[in-house]
């Protein structure tokens, strides 16, 4: 028995128009590769199995499917003849499902509304072809849908003439098939064009000589089937992703000092209300709590902020957490898997790397904590560093509870401080310090009495006497 729904996205070709050595399909939006749009659509229409065909930068685009989207069939075709090949290629996957949708890598708006009608409208008609067509103001790239008494075909716009160029209704690239029918005609297509690539455009007519149903269903909305080919269309359907989930989040109760400047990935989630001041970049897989506010210029990539969090401008955050009611920044950089605590503060000119920070501390001012482990109430002086790095190996370095860094302490890792340890200012720790205990490791002070106007007395008789 065949399973009813499968999806094919196209994604092999290089994407000439790019002019890119990456992959178009790999080109990112808003952080994400583009592939991610069509397969998140897709992955939300219940019940529909994805095969992704893979060719150009198939390395890279076969290990971002194996990491971000495991349940995917990744198809390879060898080389890359067209969009009527990259079908073949998938036959070994199609031939299990009764019906196929094919979707271009390069159309991130595609909404899963679009593709439910499509598949709706397939079923209701019985159709054994069905694609989606809109209207356009400038329909220059696109392949146009020409009408006659004939029927319909799509006419790519290298192989068209004058007449079919001023068309404007086009062909999205989103098509369903009865498997049934698209075994029988794919071994059909032929590649007499222009570009001498087999078109699976083609099908639409080679569908009708046999008098196979054919439907086209047509959309309003230029802006969601649009199709990236180049870097314009790449920036230009970013900003449309951009205003619509900074628009989404909005109406949910995010608050943006200026919309216009807010970039918010599509796997970000709000829990609450949020304030963001301009420019602010929040990306990848990142939670932002109730009530946070994040700071002009931050950007947060792959984190965690739990409610209360108040992000000042110019920090970035990436995989981490900051606990509640933490303090962040300004000009602060947090970054794998470092956790600040509740309350805690981590403050200027700080980075802070693979480190744990107990709730309650501070790290205020001009420091680098890396590989370290600082427990409840401990402040760290301004200058502090961990030096965590022997040239070969890091190191771990562990602060207890209540501990006092003094300014410009050197902690040579690996090396631990008990709880309610403290350190005089300019000390280089190199070896463990008990519970309680005052840490002084710096050249002794001495004061030379009456030096300054020795040295004087030195110079003047140096320069013989003369002035
Ligand atoms: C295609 C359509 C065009 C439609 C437009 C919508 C054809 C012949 N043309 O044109 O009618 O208006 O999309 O955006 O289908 N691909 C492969 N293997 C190949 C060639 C392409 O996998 O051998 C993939 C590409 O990676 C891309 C998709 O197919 O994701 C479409 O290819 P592209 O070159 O962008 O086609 P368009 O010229 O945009
Ligand atoms: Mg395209």
């Amino acid at each position: 028995m065949k399973s009813e729904w499968g999806a094919l996205i196209l994604a092999a070709g290089k994407g000439t128009r790019m002019k890119s050595a990456t992959a178009k399909v790999m080109q990112p939006i808003l952080c994400e590769p583009m592939l991610f749009y069509p397969l998140r659509t897709l992955s939300e229409c219940e019940g529909v199995s994805i095969g992704v065909v893979v060719g150009y930068g198939k390395q890279e685009v076969s290990d971002y499917l194996t990491k971000e989207w495991p349940q995917v069939t990744i198809i390879e075709q060898k080389e890359q003849k067209g969009t009527g090949d990259a079908v073949k290629a998938g036959f070994h996957f199609w031939k299990d499902y009764k019906y196929m949708l094919v979707l271009p890598g390069d159309v991130p708006l595609i909404s899963s509304e679009s593709i439910k009608q499509l598949m709706r409208i397939h079923l209701q008609a019985d159709s054994s072809l069905s694609f989606i067509s809109f209207r356009i103001a400038d329909p220059a790239g696109y392949g146009r849908v020409v009408r006659s008494d004939c029927g319909i075909r799509i006419v790519e716009e290298k192989d068209a003439t004058e007449d079919q160029l001023a068309i404007n209704e086009v062909n999205s690239g989103i098509y369903a098939f009865s498997t049934a029918a698209l075994e029988r005609y794919i071994n059909e297509l032929r590649c007499k064009n222009v570009q001498g690539e087999y078109y699976l455009t083609d099908l639409v007519e080679l569908f009708q000589q046999d008098k196979e149903r054919v439907e086209v269903l047509s959309m309003d909305g230029e802006d969601e089937f649009l199709g990236v080919n180049d870097p314009l269309q790449l920036a230009y359907a970013t900003n449309l992703l951009r205003d619509l989930l900074v628009k989404r989040w909005m109406e949910k109760g995010v608050k943006c000092a200026d919309p216009e400047t807010a970039w918010i990935g599509p796997r970000v989630d709000f829990e609450g209300e949020a304030y963001l001041a301009p420019y602010v970049q929040i990306f990848g897989e990142t939670s932002v709590g109730d009530r946070c506010s994040i700071g002009s210029f931050s950007i947060l990539k792959d984190s965690k902020l739990e409610s209360g969090v108040s992000v000042h401008p110019h920090v970035v955050i990436e995989s981490s957490v900051v606990r509640q009611n933490a303090i962040v920044g300004p000009f602060a950089y947090l970054r794998d898997k470092t956790e600040i605590g509740p309350k805690s503060f981590a403050g200027k000119f700080v980075e802070i790397k693979h480190s744990k920070i107990g709730s309650g501390s501070k790290v205020p001012h001009l420091s680098y904590i890396g590989d370290a482990t600082i427990g409840e109430d401990t402040n760290i002086g301004a200058g502090t560093i961990t030096c965590n790095y022997d040239g070969k190996r890091k190191h771990p370095t562990k602060i207890g509870n209540r501990c006092f860094i003094g300014s410009d302490t050197m902690l040579v890792a690996p090396v631990e401080l008990d709880d309610d340890a403290t350190t005089g200012a300019g000390s280089v720790i190199t070896q463990n310090v008990p519970m309680g205990a005052l840490a002084l490791a710096r050249a002794r002070q001495r004061n030379i009495l009456g030096w300054k106007k020795r040295r004087e007395n030195i110079n003047n008789n140096d320069n013989g006497g003369r002035s």
